[in-house]
């Protein structure tokens, strides 16, 4: 399911993600929206591409110190206004009083969670079950057999979970190790939805931390970019697909399954992560 095609900025998951606190934002008649992520995080870049798309000011609050990445070069030339909270500051993200400073700040600006979480993130995924479905006929399939998706706060697989209705397994393979609360938070989406804890599988597919790439994985990627002739990017695509491969060869999927494997997008820090692996 290519998402990387949805739109050429607004890509991936993250137009899906951001587009419950878009549609609240504007029912409050807020007049900005502010977030927070790291120097290549995608969702910045998304929320900042829409803003420039849909003409709304937005404001990033960046974890760690000021830094040049193409990432932060492209957040400003989009026009959001940018914050670099220090490391000790970023952590405080989860407290409850974390924004009221920000909203001080910026009066009727709408806040969004880290990397577009939360129910009103998890929701917004939803819809792409819809366009799976509408997709299948195409490629000549009745239906599939399971979802396959890489998972970094888990609220893009949660919103598939509450979607699907136990109807097919989500498969996350985490991008990131497992201290990062993946499991906890989406067992806390699926809580707020009131639906029971159930539905997915998380497997560990960080190889040694978020970010950490290695000559293994790139020539993987590499080899799949040629063969299917589609972009992937590292941190979430190709760790997925490689830990898709890794569970095939485990002999744990069934011979003849029709699997979905998602396109998460995040072409955007393709070629940092890669070069900060070279
Ligand atoms: C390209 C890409 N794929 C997958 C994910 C994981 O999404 P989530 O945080 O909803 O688990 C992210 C992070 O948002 C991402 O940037």
């Amino acid at each position: 399911m290519r998402l990387d095609l949805t739109d050429r900025l607004i890509s991936g998951n993250k137009w899906f993600k951001l587009s419950g606190y878009l549609q609240q934002a504007d029912a409050a008649g807020c007049t900005g929206v502010m977030s927070l992520g790291g120097a290549h995080s995608n969702h910045l870049h998304a929320l900042a591409s829409a803003g420039a798309r849909f003409n709304f000011p937005t404001v990033g609050l960046l974890r760690g110190t000021e830094c040049q990445t193409p990432t932060v070069a492209d957040l400003k030339a989009l026009g959001m206004q940018l914050h670099w909270l220090g490391y000790g500051g970023y952590r405080k993200r989860h407290e409850a009083d974390f924004w009221v400073p920000w909203q001080q700040q910026y009066a009727h600006f709408q806040p969004v969670p880290e990397g577009g979480g939360g129910l009103l993130g998890a929701r917004g995924c939803a819809p792409i079950i819809g366009l799976i479905r509408e997709q299948l006929a195409a490629i000549g399939w009745a239906d599939y057999d399971a979802l396959w998706l890489g998972a970094g706060t888990g609220t893009t697989l949660a919103g598939l979970v509450m979607a699907e209705t136990g109807a097919h397994p989500v498969y996350g393979a985490m991008a990131v190790p497992a201290s990062h609360g993946v499991q906890a938070q989406v067992t806390q989406l699926l809580g707020q939805a009131g639906l029971a804890d159930s539905g997915y599988q998380l497997l560990d597919a960080c190889r040694g931390g978020f970010a950490k790439v290695d000559s293994e994985l790139v020539s993987f990627m590499q080899a799949c970019e040629q063969q299917m002739n589609i972009p992937l990017e590292p941190l979430y695509t190709a760790k997925t697909l490689f830990a898709l491969q890794q569970h095939v060869r485990a002999g744990l999927v069934a011979q003849g399954s029709r699997l979905i494997f998602i396109h998460t997008g995040g072409l955007q820090g393709r070629a940092a992560a890669l070069a900060a692996f070279q």
